[in-house]
């Protein structure tokens, strides 16, 4: 039985789950943990609802310490929510049996931002390729060693570099290895968590394309984490913009980029270098620092920067309201008109 027949048959008769689902989903760590902060938890994600379907690319971006990776690791298993749900194909990753979570490892794989520090340098690449096959143990060595030339001939390496180890390969190179072995167990979605970030700017498009290339031939879906929004607006279907932990404007990267509701995700656009991205309308660029996750903002989180900040930003969190088709944004002074309720 495949992985994904077996999460398929729990949902057996019911009509079709979303691959992913995210359900007000929130993660604290507690404050005195890791980075030796104070009592007060950090709230690095907060009531985050989110649904990526089988073959899309759902792009979250962000500045630093929003909260990407930490859904990027919650979706893929890493880490549990303090509440909410965290479902693949309907069935809440808390409630799964033995066999599901199985089956969920190898249905959802990771594309780290640094392959050389992902890859282990003391093994050659096919061995790292080879590895999740071995782990799922469920095909004999001659089927192993042959997929491990499929994979490699897929992502655009050669079957002579198979024998080498990380270190001999430019980074453009281990991403492609990154990238095969993501792929070895034929998963449904790849996170990918700034997977061209430490690319030099020539490869990016090299490894953009090669995963768009294979998320046709292979039906993948991808959750693709980044604080580029011009990486994410190439490559998404439908984009989430995070602010401390919670998701403040999300949509098309169309609509997103040519009527940006929430004043953020202004700014953010804003700060991309092109400037044919900015559509020639003039916008605020982000001002002053990222409040602490251990205590953030009343109201809407974005007001200490925001330009267009009034007192009923510090009294009342603002909801997801809709802008049009799978649009939403949370902002009491809107950019653009929301739709009627
Ligand atoms: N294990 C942990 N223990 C305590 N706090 C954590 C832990 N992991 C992340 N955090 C905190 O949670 C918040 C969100 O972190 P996260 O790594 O998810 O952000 P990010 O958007 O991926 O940032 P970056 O762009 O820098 O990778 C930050 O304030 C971070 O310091
Ligand atoms: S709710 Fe207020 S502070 Fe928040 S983005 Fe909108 S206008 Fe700015
Ligand atoms: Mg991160």
């Amino acid at each position: 039985m495949t992985a994904a027949q077996s999460l398929a048959d729990a949902t057996a008769g019911a009509p079709p789950a979303p691959l992913v689902e995210l359900a007000e989903v929130t993660k604290h760590y507690r404050g005195s943990g890791l980075l030796g902060r104070a009592d007060a938890p950090v709230q690095a994600v907060s009531g985050v609802s989110l649904t990526v379907a089988a073959g899309q690319t759902v792009g979250i971006v962000g500045e630093s310490g929003c909260g990407k990776s930490t859904l990027g690791r919650l979706v893929i298993g890493l880490e549990r929510p303090t509440e909410g749900e965290v479902r693949l194909r309907g069935t809440d990753r808390a409630a799964m049996t033995r066999a599901q979570r199985r089956a969920a490892r190898y249905e959802i794989q990771m594309m780290f931002q640094d392959p050389y520090a992902a890859l282990n340098p003391r093994m050659t690449l096919a061995r790292i390729i080879e590895e999740p096959l071995r782990a799922r143990g469920s095909s004999s060595r001659p089927a192993r060693r042959a997929r491990v030339r499929q994979l490699a001939e897929e992502v655009g390496l050669a079957a002579s570099q198979l024998d080498r180890y990380p270190r001999e390969l430019s980074g453009g190179q281990r991403q492609r290895v990154g990238l095969a072995r993501a792929l070895a167990t034929s998963p449904a979605l790849v996170v990918a968590d700034e997977p061209v970030s430490a690319l030099d700017v020539s490869v990016r498009s090299q490894i953009l394309n090669l995963m768009a290339q294979l998320q046709a031939e292979h039906q993948l879906a991808y959750l693709m984490v980044s604080h580029d929004l011009t990486v994410i607006h190439y490559f998404a279907d439908h984009i989430a913009v995070m602010y401390l932990g919670q998701i403040v404007e999300s949509g098309e990267p169309g609509v997103l980029f040519r009527s940006p509701a929430h004043h953020y995700t202004s700014a953010l656009i804003s700060a991309v270098p092109e400037p044919s991205a900015a559509g020639g309308r003039a916008r605020a660029a982000i001002r002053g620092e990222l409040p602490s996750a251990t205590a953030p903002p009343s109201g809407c989180r974005f007001r200490t920067r925001c330009p267009a900040a009034q007192a009923l930003c510090a009294e009342q969190e603002p909801p997801l309201r809709a802008f049009g088709p799978g649009h939403q944004a949370a902002c009491h002074f809107p950019l653009t008109e929301a739709v009627p309720a």
